[in-house]
């Protein structure tokens, strides 16, 4: 019979119990399918009482993820703890001693992966990450293995489901941005502290690992432009639709002339668009390449079936390899210092919804603002402020210009008066290039 394999799970919640059910419920069918059994042999939660009852003769249960990390009898680490820390040491001492990790864990791997796949090649073992992004959808090993042959142009995606959730329920049921972050909250797809996913950081940790691989290049999160979704209004969704548009929360990393261009903000795209059908928690992932022209992937980014579905893939490849004797597939190299393109010097078309008194002139300083910058307007529509009596919401969209021209504009208005106040600024997909 051939050797056990020991795994180690670093968290037993939502993914790290969905992997342990699925391990022991399958335990056949993957031994079959890998040529090795598979033993979860040691488990690390924070509070030991509350997780006993998964205990067994075979798995104990304890507080210290770094001991099960480096444990002689324990080949493969799946860290589902989350966070930067410990994980993050956890992983480096796992493959310093050799072993291989799997890690759902974006934070981890949009700071820290670089630096961790080249710990995992000095200790001939292997770190993969198929879960990080997009749930269940398999975009990691599509990246990795499948579009090898492309030179990638552009990636486009959904990959919170949190804020797609609230701007679907914005969209559909016309609710505002507290009943949508409440209704969120109550069926369990926000965190009490939404941060992470309002602001958009989440999608910004994803987005960075997808461009790194798509372009083999360092993205670190904080090359990644980014705004969240805090000052959408229901109405916003009306006027958008009115105009051919459905506002996402779309991740974007492409190349532009000026360098690579990765922003992460909510995004007015064509009702026509693949994205603009995908509602709810789920996500989607469309990759532009030269060979494969446009290839989209939708479905689940979260919950614990869908999330162990890509963690137990990762573990079976391993453990399919080790059983082989084959040495672990290495990522290409990394350009350390790509060039970035500045959001400001990228051509794009603009939505703004100005909250301006309802009197005469105020078109025409508008007008003047806009064209002091030489920034054309496309379309403008002016209607009733819904609280305000004396106001109104005046609809503008832009052709393309500078990015940063629309910010002078606005600057510009700011100083010039105190009546006219910015609701909101989108970008609009289409037209969007260097100028
Ligand atoms: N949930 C999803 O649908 C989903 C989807 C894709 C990726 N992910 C990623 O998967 C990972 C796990 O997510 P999750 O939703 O399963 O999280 P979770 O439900 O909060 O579970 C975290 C687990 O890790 C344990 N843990 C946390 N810090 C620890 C520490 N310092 N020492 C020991 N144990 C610790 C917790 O222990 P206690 O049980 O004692 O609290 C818990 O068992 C995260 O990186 C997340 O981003 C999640």
């Amino acid at each position: 019979m051939a050797e056990s394999l020991g795994i180690g799970l670093l968290g037993l919640g939502v993914v790290g119990r969905g992997v342990l059910e699925a391990l022991q419920g399958n335990a056949q069918a993957y031994e079959v399918r890998c040529g090795r059994r598979l033993e979860v042999r040691a488990a690390a939660v924070r509070n030991v009482a509350a997780r006993s009852g998964l205990a067994s003769a075979g798995l104990s249960i304890s507080d210290d993820p770094m001991a099960i990390a480096t444990r002689d009898d324990v080949d493969v680490v799946v860290e589902l703890m989350g966070g930067e820390e410990p994980a993050a040491d956890c992983i480096e001492a796992a493959l310093s001693a050799g072993k291989s990790v799997v890690t759902a864990n974006k934070e981890v791997m949009a700071k820290r992966g670089p630096a961790l796949l080249d710990v995992a090649e000095r200790g001939g073992g292997e770190l993969r990450y198929e879960a990080s992004v997009g749930g269940g959808i398999p975009i990691i090993g599509v990246l990795q293995r499948d579009l090898q042959a492309n030179d990638v142009s552009s990636v486009r995606a959904i990959i919170n489901g949190t804020t797609n959730f609230m701007i679907t329920a914005m969209s559909r049921d016309g609710m505002d941005y507290a009943d949508a972050l409440a209704e969120a909250q109550r069926l369990g797809y926000a965190e009490a502290d939404p941060t992470n996913d309002v602001d958009g950081i989440d999608a910004a940790y994803k987005l960075a690992i997808l461009a790194s691989l798509a372009f083999h290049a360092r993205v670190a999160p904080d090359d990644v432009y980014r705004e969240g979704i805090r000052s959408l209004a229901a109405r916003d969704f009306g006027h958008a639709r009115d105009l051919g548009y459905a506002i996402r929360m779309l991740a974007t990393a492409r190349r532009a002339s000026l360098g690579l261009d990765v922003r992460v903000h909510p995004t007015l795209v064509s009702t026509e668009d693949p994205m603009a059908g995908v509602e709810g928690v789920l996500n989607a992932v469309a990759v532009s390449g030269d060979l494969i022209g446009s290839v989209v992937l939708e479905g689940p980014g979260a919950g614990a079936g869908a999330t162990s579905s890509a963690v137990v893939a990762d573990i079976l490849e391993i453990a399919g390899r080790l059983a082989s004797g084959q040495p672990p597939r290495r990522p290409r190299p990394l350009d350390t210092s790509p060039q970035f393109a500045l959001l400001a010097d990228i051509g794009v078309r603009t939505y703004l919804r100005l909250e301006v008194p309802d009197r005469a002139g105020v078109l025409a300083e508008l007008g003047a603002a806009f064209a002091a910058e030489g920034v054309s307007i496309a379309s403008v529509l002016q209607v009733p402020h819904p609280e305000r009596s004396l106001s109104a919401d005046l609809i503008v969209t832009t052709h393309a210009c500078s990015d940063g021209a629309v910010d002078r504009v606005l600057a510009g208005l700011k100083r010039s008066s105190s009546e006219i106040e910015l609701g909101v600024r989108l970008r609009i997909e289409d037209g969007c290039d260097d100028l």
